[in-house]
């Protein structure tokens, strides 16, 4: 990505002059910073005294051998040139389980946290904070206390459309990591593709996993296409895999199963899913597709819970996410037996049915003690359906649900948090990485605040935090990826942490630096 660095592009090369004096080249910048005097001088003599924090000992470890080449040893007593990580659970009133204090002093440093996580993030700090050239590598004395803004901080590869494989996954887990963002949303199945493996439904995966040819081209209206097969899936072997790789990072991986929508793959697989009952191929077209879930059949419902047992097996996250979003309801009306369906159970349009059925997952999920987390729509479809009185607003989404905000009015926010439910925000206007940098810069990325202007303050609590969004229909591979997640990744990761009186998009393209480097070495597409 030698392009990418030419910050020029990203509008950041004038901003520099306007530094705020506590400011400090981390990603995201910390919550307090007090810069000290002299140096700690990083050499093979420097000992990491951890405790009983192993685990994060060779974490740091390793992150020195790679950012200096040396191999620092773990030492149980040692004072000077040293590194000392230490957990103090009485922190975390005032810190919470992610925060952390960090002192460099010319003499030794100190990570001392609440919790692992803590520990693991200060590391993360200390890493941006080495200074090398080669021969000697160290780092100005500072002192940082540091937590998040936010609980949820995530980014969301959209693996239907392309799969990437668990190599690709993992360098993105490396780098959210590095950013302190915790929350990795995978979204694993949708129209074009059925990524994960359903024990119970081979199909899934034998069929729903490939199609013979995918468009391409950027315009979901044209017509031209690359003739070459497609396909992969992650066993849950591999899927297993990655969820221990993410913990080990302190991030939790939120599956994403859509339904009742963008589901023609798992149609594809089994037809009598679908509410057309109509044999279909798995979509080589990117845009909405028709198919829709039969939600009106208690097979098709037994379907989903045992897809979701499965789901729930696997992956240790509370949140299981369910989609929801852009549901064409074509189908629903023009079926016999979903309208017979409807009237029976009193339903009066097809986004209360939607509700109806997304509120019959939520209870399944509840009765599994998970929460389920949606796309707005989930919510009582968009607000300008409900004005068009196309959905009665009768059904009221079961509480605890998780509404992610992506489009609409910034209303739907106000009613979702007045209704009680938490907000995930991810405007699309903002945090869409498929976007262009022409559309969301990295400016605009980096002013992107999940809280909305004018939000009453007693309900700035129910914003949990926020995601951003790598949707994959025109991203191919990695490389095509890697253009649109990087440099925006680091913006979003600061949205989600930093306090808004300590951002400052001059102090974050400096800070950008450290990231430039980085990024060239592991993702030169040239
Ligand atoms: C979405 O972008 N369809 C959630």
């Amino acid at each position: 990505m030698k392009q990418l660095f030419a910050f020029g592009v990203y509008g950041c090369m004038l901003l520099i002059i306007s530094i705020p004096l506590h400011a400090i080249n981390i990603i995201p910048q910390p919550a307090e910073v007090k810069t000290g005097t002299g140096v700690f001088q990083l050499t093979s003599a420097t000992v990491i005294n951890a405790g009983n924090n192993i685990v994060e000992a060779r974490q740091l470890q390793q992150a020195i051998q790679e950012a200096s080449g040396l191999n620092i040893q773990l030492k149980t007593s040692s004072k000077n040139n040293s590194i000392r990580l230490i957990v103090d659970e009485k922190l975390k009133k005032e810190l919470g389980e992610e925060g952390y204090l960090l002192k460099v002093n010319p003499d030794n440093i100190s990570i001392t946290a609440p919790a692992s996580t803590g520990i693991f993030y200060g590391i993360q700090s200390l890493r941006q904070l080495i200074h090398g050239n080669g021969n000697t590598y160290t780092l100005n004395a500072v002192s940082i206390k540091d937590k998040p803004r936010f609980s949820w901080r995530a980014f969301m590869l959209d693996e239907g459309r392309y799969f990437k494989g668990s190599t690709v996954v993992k360098r993105l887990l490396d780098e959210m990591a590095l950013l302190k963002m915790n929350t990795f949303h995978w979204h694993l199945t949708d129209d074009q593709g059925w990524r994960i493996e359903i024990l119970k439904y081979p199909q899934l995966t034998a069929i729903g996993s490939h199609r013979d040819s995918t468009q391409i081209g950027g315009d979901a209206d044209g017509n031209t296409y690359d003739s070459k097969p497609h396909g992969g899936f992650y066993t849950q072997a591999a899927i297993k895999e990655i969820i221990n790789y993410a913990a080990e990072r302190h991030i939790t991986v939120i599956p994403e199963i859509e339904m009742p929508g963008h589901s023609a793959a798992a149609i594809a697989s089994y037809p009598w899913l679908g509410t057309s009952q109509k044999k279909i191929r798995v979509p080589c077209k990117f845009g909405i597709q028709y198919d829709v879930y039969n939600v009106a059949d208690p097979k098709v419902i037994a379907f989903l819970h045992d897809v979701l047992e499965e789901v729930i097996n696997l992956f240790p996250s509370k949140v299981i996410h369910i989609g929801g979003d852009e549901v064409k309801f074509d189908q629903w009306k023009a079926d016999a037996g979903v309208q017979a369906y409807m009237k029976e159970h009193h339903i009066v349009s097809p986004g209360d049915l939607q509700i109806a059925f997304t509120n019959g997952i939520s209870n399944f999920l509840a009765g599994k003690y998970r929460r389920m987390a949606g796309w707005n729509e989930i919510m009582n479809s968009m607000l300008e359906d409900v004005d068009a009185g196309k959905v009665s607003n009768r059904e009221k989404l079961a509480p605890g649900t998780i509404i992610q905000f992506w489009t609409g009015d910034l209303k739907i926010i106000d009613q979702a948090v007045s209704r009680g439910y938490d907000v995930v925000n991810s405007f699309s206007e903002f945090t869409y990485l498929d976007y262009s940098y022409k559309d969301i810069s990295l400016e605009k990325a980096y002013g992107f605040d999940p809280i909305p202007k004018g939000l009453d303050p007693k309900y700035h609590a129910k914003i949990l935090g926020t995601g951003c969004q790598m949707w994959g229909e025109w991203i191919p591979d990695e490389a095509s990826m890697n253009k649109q997640v990087y440099p925006r990744l680091a913006a979003y990761a600061e949205d989600g942490w930093t306090l808004v009186a300590n951002k400052n998009f001059g102090n974050f393209c400096k800070a950008l630096e450290y990231f430039s480097a980085r990024w060239n070495v592991k993702w030169d597409v040239n």
